[in-house]
């Protein structure tokens, strides 16, 4: 059983006497799911890899769920770890690896989070659960939340691509379309909600839930069989799969399970970078950002205000770096992905392999250097943005004059 010391400020040190009071009341930052593992040995990791569970419950010591029986899980984790050929020699790569999140049980990496998250209501009692989010959270909440048996109330943007919010729906959720500046407004009225309505809060203002994106380190771990990627590249919003995987790594080094660190990067999109602003400035924290339109509308976030900082302290902990991507060279990531790796990601999700592709360029990530791109959201989570032509869409006869003019001559 995974054992939960306590819920700890990471500020001041102060232990929260509840369960479910989330933030310090004097500093006022999220506090920290602190896991005891110390007694882990070497047995333990061997014991681990004899596990037949491919899940992230495999290192189940690991997150703050005491109880076995709570588990909530729909087979999330160990996506594949793909080494793709065609991909790594267009962009100047020997040893790039693609971890293809968009095949989580809801196509994206939330479902790390809320199998952790809805573990952790069932334990505690809750019957409702919500989340406010840009899509790929609600659809996870949506549909660990049925299989747990709990309600669940999920708010979005109003100009959320429809097919997620349908994929929320289709698992049971209220879903709420809000009008209005996401990190204010949508933001404030979903606090004020939960304050009144006392549900289970699955933001990342939420510790347990935080724990779950540590799987990445642990599952890297073992596919990698013990190696340490020099660099990680993470499409970053809120800031918790840096601080997460960071933790993870830290923890299997603690135990000299692992023998160094990666370098951690933050890949935002330049309509929504706080993040990277804040690294090249040399803040300890984020100022808040007025986001802009962009592709890459799942990690559309102005104001990571839970976990930013604990993110910079990730980056330069590891010696990484953070990086601003623009919407056609994000489009064009999500295209050579698509096209040479036969991966379909939404742009958010390829957005690491644009970062790898300019870091590449930029001689930052050596040719031999082994990368890791965390590949995080479907891309039929987003299909509005694939351009199809007249001709795509334009049906012919059952011909074969007609086919042949379709291709416009023989394929090869
Ligand atoms: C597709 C996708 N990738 C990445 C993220 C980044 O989340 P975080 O920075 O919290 O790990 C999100 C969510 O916000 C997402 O939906």
């Amino acid at each position: 059983m995974g054992i939960l010391r306590a819920l700890r400020c990471p500020k001041c040190g102060w232990e929260s006497p509840s369960k479910t009071t989330f933030q310090c009341t004097s500093c006022k930052v999220l506090l920290e799911a602190i896991i005891e593992i110390g007694h882990l040995t070497r047995s333990h990791l061997l014991d681990i890899r004899k596990r037949t569970d491919r899940t992230i419950w495999r290192w189940f010591e690991f997150f703050p769920i005491q109880d076995r029986l709570a588990i909530v899980s729909l087979g999330e984790g160990y996506t594949p770890l793909l080494k793709p050929k065609l991909l790594s020699q267009e962009l100047g790569f020997t040893r790039l690896y693609l971890k293809n999140d968009t095949v989580l049980p809801t196509g994206s990496l939330k479902d790390r989070s809320n199998s952790v998250g809805l573990s952790k209501a069932r334990e505690l009692g809750f019957k409702t659960a919500a989340v406010v989010s840009t899509g790929n959270a609600a659809a996870s909440v949506a549909a660990y939340s049925a299989a747990a048996g709990l309600k669940s109330v999920v708010m979005v943007p109003r100009e959320t691509d429809p097919s997620k919010v349908a994929q929320a729906r289709a698992y049971g959720a209220t879903v709420v379309l809000v009008d209005g500046d996401y990190d204010n407004d949508i933001a404030g009225l979903y606090s004020a909600a939960v304050q009144e309505f006392g549900w289970y809060d699955c933001r990342s203002t939420n510790p347990y839930r935080d724990e779950g994106k540590k799987s990445y380190a642990y599952e890297l771990f073992d596919q990698l069989e013990d190696h340490i990627p020099n660099w990680i590249i993470h499409p970053t919003a809120g800031g918790t799969g840096l601080y997460a995987m960071w933790k993870g790594y830290n923890e299997l080094l603690s135990l000299g399970w692992a023998h160094r660190l990666p370098k951690l990067v933050a890949a935002q999109s330049e309509a929504a970078a706080p993040i990277v602003a804040a690294f090249e400035k040399g803040l300890s924290d984020i100022e808040p950002v007025v986001v802009k339109e962009t592709v890459a509308e799942s990690i559309k976030i102005g104001n990571p205000k839970s976990m930013g900082w604990r993110a910079l302290e990730a980056i330069r902990g590891s010696k990484g770096t953070a990086v601003a991507l623009g919407d056609d060279e994000i489009l064009e990531a999500q295209s050579l992905l698509a096209k040479l790796a036969g991966v379909f990601a939404e742009p958010a999700g390829a957005i690491s392999v644009a970062a790898a592709r300019k870091l590449r360029t930029q001689n930052v990530i050596g040719k031999d250097d082994m990368v890791v791109c965390n590949i995080t959201g479907h891309g039929l989570k987003q299909p509005s943005v694939v351009r199809l032509s007249d001709d795509d869409l334009r049906p012919i006869p059952p011909d074969i004059d007609a086919l042949r003019k379709r291709l416009g001559g023989p394929l090869p």
